[in-house]
């Protein structure tokens, strides 16, 4: 019997939070194999906030998606049939195949996962992207030491968790900005964050960062920005490094924010701010995957993910996502091996 794709397409281009009426559902025939290329079948789909900007007619540094289009996304998945000599039936891979269950792809686009070094999951977050993205934007960028007050925020979210847990690791005061209170007992009680905090609740996010940090901020790695941002900016020490990944408080926002001006800050601390792509390090990958993996097995480093069920949870589960929703690493579950 033919196999029958379902993938999820951008129906329309959001304004604001997306809504489930800006993504469609549709069936279509997976296309023939040709020489090079790769049958797979996912199992885990990664839902990431970067996706948001691609929905814009605007687009991100990595593209736009057009109407009509499949959402892109990163994937897990298993080899069903392969006319490229380096894979074969049953291998397990990751690679961006976007929002559907099958896909056709050239095998270089392709990367090979050992099963049995993790759960495959976590190629997708602790060993994929996040946690690479958690290795460089912190040693690298902001080279914390010991005994420093490092700041994270969006602390909960797949980047996150993994920077502060390093910041740990480096023997460094660790301080989690997260959007709920659950988050934020999580950081305490399971990741050994020294502090946490939830910005949307309090009524002054920089007098309560001040007493959290009271020997100030050395150390500022940033998935928000924002109004969280413009707090920290307040609580700096002299020769404070900030490293900014992303800035999901700004990602749905209909107009952009005019907040205040804080740049005077950088000037009497001296302190610096380095955006960054992962991409930056793509040729060290293997280092750092090495060492979180190494982590991992010590126990060094935990993580979470929450896992939505099927492709058509896909919508709802990013929009829970964008608005603060998940713990750790959101995925979806595709299919079982
Ligand atoms: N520079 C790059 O190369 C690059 C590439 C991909 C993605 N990014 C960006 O990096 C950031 C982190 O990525 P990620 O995969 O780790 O995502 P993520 O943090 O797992 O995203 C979800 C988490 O973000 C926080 N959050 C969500 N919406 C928010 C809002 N409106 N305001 C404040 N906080 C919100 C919530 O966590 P808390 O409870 O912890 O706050 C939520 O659990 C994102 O902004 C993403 O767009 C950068």
């Amino acid at each position: 019997m033919a196999l029958i794709n379902r993938q999820i397409t951008l129906a329309s281009r959001p304004v604001g939070f997306p809504k489930v009426s800006d993504f469609e559902l549709v069936f279509s025939p997976i296309p023939s194999l040709a020489d090079g290329e790769v049958l797979v079948r996912a199992i885990y789909l990664s839902l990431d906030p970067g996706l948001r900007q691609r929905m814009n007619d605007a687009g991100s540094d990595a593209g736009t998606v057009g109407i009509g289009e499949v959402l892109s996304g990163g994937t897990v998945a298993f080899v069903m049939n392969s006319l490229d000599p380096a894979f074969r039936a049953g291998d397990t891979v990751e690679g961006v195949l976007g929002w559907q269950e099958f896909a056709v792809i050239p095998g270089r686009e392709l990367r090979k996962i050992d099963p049995t070094l993790a759960p495959i999951s976590t190629a997708l977050g602790v060993l994929g992207v996040p946690g690479l993205a958690a290795f460089f934007g912190l040693l690298d960028i902001a080279d914390p030491q010991p005994g420093e007050t490092v700041v994270v925020s969006g602390a909960a979210g797949a980047v996150g968790m993994i920077a502060g847990q390093i910041a740990k690791i480096k023997g460094c005061r660790v301080v989690g900005v997260t959007a709920s209170d659950a988050h934020s007992s999580w950081l305490l009680e399971e990741l050994g964050f020294d502090a946490a905090i939830n910005c949307r609740t309090v009524a002054d996010c920089g007098g309560s960062l001040q007493e959290l940090c009271p020997a100030g901020i050395d150390v500022y790695f940033d998935n928000e920005g924002g109004t969280v941002t413009d707090a920290v900016m307040r609580v700096l020490n002299p020769r404070a490094r900030i490293s900014v990944y992303g800035q999901n408080s700004q990602d749905n926002l209909e107009e952009p924010e005019t907040g205040p001006r804080w740049l005077g800050q950088l000037i009497v601390n001296q302190a610096t701010v380095q955006g960054f792509l992962v991409s930056k390090f793509a040729t060290r990958f293997p280092e750092g995957l090495d060492q979180l993996n190494t982590w991992l097995k010590q126990g060094k480093l935990k993580y979470r993910e929450d896992v939505a069920l099927g492709i058509e949870a896909a919508p709802q589960a990013f929009i829970g996502m964008l608005r603060g929703n998940s713990r750790g690493k959101q995925l979806v579950r595709l299919s079982e091996l």
